[in-house]
């Protein structure tokens, strides 16, 4: 065996003292100690409500706007149940809508985090890079075949750094393509991007922005046709002009549409005809579908360009291939992400390649499939409070009633009381929506969710 050339460092002795191995056990076999109660969802403890409710008023006066969950973690769960503060332990199905993929307080990544807090350097960036954002990196463009990997700290900001990359590329080009509905983020930039008004209240445009319809599932032939004849009529009347196009191949805040290959294909090839770039933003998709990127799932892997990852990576990156790398100084940060962040995502991406998560046998298919179908009869037995389900993989969602924004909200936050955590999507029909943690979920866990949802579906039609 090849010798390890790093093996005479200090912090390779150190990370392999038998102290910290030892320290380690202890603290896990702490954790798993007082994870044994937290099996079942359990409602709040009275006795805690006062506290809880100033806590709550404290936290909204402070960021000075409501949490759109009464959700304060106490810092602990397990797999897919959480304690909050006010006793009440819950089925996390949302998961914050990334860092729970594989269950709360997983004893990988509490023991990734030790390493981490071990390892000298709380946050890496520009002038502070440690070994593991080598590693992460290398790792991200061989899961993707893509060339160059730039980490940063947010969806939003990977998502700014993938338009400077793409507008430095097709310099003069400075127009930007998107679809109807999609949700890009909500930076200055991108907040001109995202298509809903609502979030740019306020807001002047930064940048030119011209809207493709997306996919339409129960017409797919005439969407695809109308598509292709809106971008073609922009390509036309700008020409030249554009720099890029934003895919949400699976639209996530719009309320889980997926696209399809010919779809996108059509799309794409025009694109590439017209040299505008091809950016992927898989924020939300990746890890989800049943291929670890949506791109891959689709097919689309000779058209990316430029793809984004976050959320359940819990550090976010922009993936790049050779002819769009920029020049010096355009991309830089003095966080790139967290030593924790990093080394949690490591642990993350191990799990999803090497744990049979995807292909149609794939434990993201097979879920699916088993949520999908318990939703369907959930439909069939109570078709006027359900339709659905709708989305892709790990990606769930139904229409409760007749999708109201307003009703739907209650919904969620009825939900929550009983038991289960999700979230809202899209808007007319708002959709009810689940992330499910994928890497701990048993089929027992979705019967007991959709029981939930039944009971608080049916008494909400109570008079
Ligand atoms: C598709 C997509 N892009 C970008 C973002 C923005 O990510 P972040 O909230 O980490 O800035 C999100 C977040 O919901 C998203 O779903």
């Amino acid at each position: 065996m090849k010798k390890d050339p790093f093996a005479s460092l200090a912090a390779e002795a150190l990370a392999t003292d038998p102290r910290i191995e030892q320290a380690k056990k202890l603290l896990l076999e702490a954790v798993k100690a007082h994870q044994k109660g937290l099996t079942e969802v359990k409602p709040a403890n009275p006795a805690l409500k006062q506290q809880y409710d100033e806590l709550l008023a404290v936290f909204a006066e402070c960021r000075g706007s409501k949490l759109w969950f009464p959700y304060i973690g106490s810092g602990i769960g397990h797999g897919p149940f959480v304690e909050l503060m006010d006793g009440s332990v819950k089925y996390d199905f949302i998961n914050g809508i990334g860092p729970h993929y594989l269950g709360h307080s997983h004893p990988a990544l509490i023991s990734a985090s030790i390493d981490a807090a071990l390892s000298d350097t709380i946050m890496q960036g520009q002038l502070q890079q440690n070994y593991d954002s080598v590693e992460l990196v290398t790792l991200l463009c061989q899961a993707s075949k893509m060339e160059h990997c730039f980490l940063t700290t947010s969806g939003a900001m990977a998502n700014d750094n993938a338009l400077k990359i793409a507008f430095q590329k097709r310099y003069p080009a400075y127009r930007v393509l998107a679809f109807d509905h999609n949700f890009s983020g909500r930076s200055l930039a991108l907040t001109s991007v995202t298509d809903k008004p609502a979030y740019r209240e306020g807001i002047p445009p930064f940048g030119y922005v011209d809207y493709v319809p997306f996919f339409d599932a129960t017409n797919p032939e005439e969407s695809t046709q109308r598509a292709v004849e809106v971008l073609q009529k922009h390509l036309s009347r700008h020409p030249k002009e554009y720099a890029v196009m934003c895919f949400e191949l699976v639209q996530g805040e719009g309320g889980f549409y997926p696209g399809s290959k010919e779809f996108f294909t059509a799309i794409m090839r025009i694109l590439k005809e017209n040299n505008v770039s091809i950016f992927i933003d898989e924020i939300q998709t990746f890890g989800r579908t049943p291929a670890l990127f949506a791109f891959q799932y689709f097919g689309l892997e000779e058209f990316a360009d430029i793809v984004s990852i976050g959320k359940l990576t819990q550090v976010c990156a922009t993936l790049f291939n050779k002819d769009h790398r920029p020049r010096p100084g355009l991309l830089s940060q003095t966080f790139t992400g967290s030593t924790s962040a990093i080394r949690a995502a490591k642990v993350i991406l191990h799990e999803l390649i090497h744990g049979n998560y995807y292909g149609p046998e794939g434990k993201i298919a097979k879920l699916h499939l088993y949520f999908a179908e318990k939703l369907a009869k959930l439909s069939k037995r109570h078709p006027k409070l359900i339709q659905g389900p709708f989305g892709v993989g790990a990606m769930i969602a139904f229409t409760p009633f007749d999708g109201n924004a307003q009703r739907t909200t209650q919904f969620i936050h009825d939900l929550f009381q009983a038991g289960v955590m999700s979230f809202i999507a899209g808007n007319n029909p708002s959709r009810v929506r689940f992330l499910i943690p994928a890497g701990i979920v048993t089929t027992k866990d979705i019967d007991a969710v959709v029981d939930i949802i039944e009971t608080t579906l049916t008494n909400e039609t109570m008079p």
